[in-house]
């Protein structure tokens, strides 16, 4: 069985307690992993502290950029060793996780190439003060992070924390905490001082939460449920300091009548198939006009039907739930869905026996689902899509915004006008027209609104949340005028 131990001060920190890791897939256990406790996260925060102290903060942001550089040459030398782990680790399909191995190496690049061109600025207040601005890295910063996208989500809040000087403790997930430990034996290969990067598996409640309510952070960024978002942030606000929280969402596809339907669905279905519809931008809502709702239900139920499921490193389009709890969670919701509205294909676990050991759900549509609906607002996170319909726009504005979350939401139309108006009064933080996600890189600005957190990762706003601006401004003494 293979261990993997914490990394704290650039060694392995291996025990003495573990936890089991398995593979969703299977419900076997995949690795051995050092269960991290409070302890171990004193020791992270005060080796981040030190790194941050001794070389980090002062080191140039050529030479910051240059490791950074080094970090996503070799996450591409390791691509497939990574995307293996990572399909095995979360039972996502195989061709997923090389996405995933790409983007957490253009999260490296992006940032080593953004943090060259960081600068503050100058204000010109009066002629015998000279006013500028800093930005500061934060100091030590703490990183929570879930279990669908350990190495995707884990370069997206690590990169830019480094970039901009910070040293960082990484909390991955207990259900995949793997290739997260392997990006800190990564970075630290690549030349990033010992304790910049410190990586501490072990569980929410213990090292998790000793992580939140330490004193020793500077900034705390959060991936996850809104539940534990909650709980972060009270624990952060006991010591005043920056959070970043991303919490999941209810977001929905729009489809108008004019819209270009044989290119809308293809994206529709992948929006909530991808990664099982485990995803924290998953399309698992879908609001269609009027005209087009029985076409549209048609097309979804033909193509949800050739969804391929199976283990994730046999490729298929779908794999596995997470774990045991997972599937509970999201069994339990289709239940209740059942007494809600109609289910048009899935509903149940595969009926299939090899798929027995794993997690696996069916992909399923509910239609005719009343907005008041539980499966209609709160975020089931498998692939269950809510399928309601419309009749003019004010009431796709209406159901658009009504759920607690505000992560994303696409338009599919080909009339300009609808396009502009619901870009405008859709409240999410981000939306996209006649496309989903964009393709998943770093450089558009994400996060979410309402109940789906505050802050922003990602592109140059990613950055910025790891800096704090300072301003200085200096009396001058003009001197004898000539
Ligand atoms: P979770 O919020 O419990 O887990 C996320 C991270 O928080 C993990 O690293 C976990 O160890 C940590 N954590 C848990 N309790 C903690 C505590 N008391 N203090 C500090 N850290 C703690 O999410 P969970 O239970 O795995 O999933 C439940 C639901 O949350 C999902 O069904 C989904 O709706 C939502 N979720 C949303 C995600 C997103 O991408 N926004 C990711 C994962 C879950
Ligand atoms: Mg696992």
């Amino acid at each position: 069985m293979t261990r993997y131990p914490a990394l704290i001060d650039g060694a392995e920190v291996d025990g003495p307690a573990t936890f089991a890791d398995l593979d969703p897939s299977t419900g076997q256990v995949l690795a051995e992993v050092t269960r991290g406790g409070a302890a171990d996260i004193d020791a992270a925060v005060a080796a981040a502290r030190q790194a941050h102290k001794r070389s980090w903060r002062r080191t140039r942001p050529a030479d910051r950029s240059r490791v950074l550089r080094r970090i996503s040459d070799l996450i591409r030398r390791d691509r497939d060793q990574l995307a293996e782990l990572e399909s095995r680790d979360t039972g996502k399909p195989l061709r997923q996780a090389k996405a995933d191995a790409d983007i957490a190496a253009r999260y490296f690049e992006f940032y080593a190439g953004a943090v060259e061109v960081l600068y503050g600025d100058t204000i010109p207040l009066d002629s015998d003060l000279f006013v500028y601005t800093l930005r500061e890295p934060h100091g030590v910063t703490a990183h929570i992070i879930p279990w669908n996208y350990p190495l995707q989500i884990g370069a997206r809040t690590v990169a830019p924390a480094l970039a901009a000087g910070n040293c960082c403790v990484l909390k991955p997930a207990e259900e995949a905490p793997l290739t997260a430990i392997r990006l800190g034996r990564i970075a630290l290969e690549a030349g990033l001082p010992a304790g910049a990067l410190n990586v501490v598996p072990g569980f929410g409640e213990e090292a998790g939460a000793a992580l939140a309510a330490h004193p020793g952070i500077d900034h705390l960024s959060f991936t996850g449920s809104v539940e534990v978002g909650r709980l972060v942030s009270k624990a952060a606000a006991e010591h005043v300091i920056p959070v970043t929280l991303e919490l999941g969402g209810k977001s929905p596809n729009v489809i108008f009548a004019d819209a270009d339907l044989d290119a809308a669905l293809p994206v529709v279905v992948n929006s909530i198939i991808l990664n099982a519809g485990q995803t924290c931008s998953a399309g698992s809502r879908l609001l269609v006009e009027a005209p087009v709702h029985q076409r549209i239900v048609a097309e979804l139920v033909g193509r949800f039907e050739k969804v391929t499921l199976g283990p994730g490193t046999a490729d298929p389009d779908m794999g596995p739930l997470i774990s045991a709890t997972q599937l509970e969670r999201v069994s339990g919701y289709v239940d209740l869905g059942k007494s809600e509205a109609r289910v048009l294909t899935g509903g149940a676990r595969p009926a299939n026996g090899g798929l027995r050991e794993g997690f696996f759900f069916m992909p399923t549509i509910f239609d005719d689902v009343p907005p008041t609906a539980v499966i209609a607002r709160e975020e089931i996170f498998g692939p269950v899509v809510a399928v309601s319909m419309f009749g003019d726009l004010g009431e796709a504005v209406r159901l658009a915004n009504g759920t607690d979350f505000g992560l994303v939401a696409a338009v599919w139309t080909r009339n300009v006008n609808t396009a502009h108006v619901m870009a405008s009064e859709i409240q999410a933080g981000q939306v996209f027209v006649n496309t989903y996600g964009a393709s998943g890189g770093p450089e558009l600005p994400f996060g979410g609104v309402k109940r789906s957190g505050h802050g922003r990762e990602k592109g140059l706003e990613g950055l910025l949340e790891f800096t704090r601006l300072k301003t200085v401004a200096m009396k001058l003494d003009p001197g004898a005028s000539w």
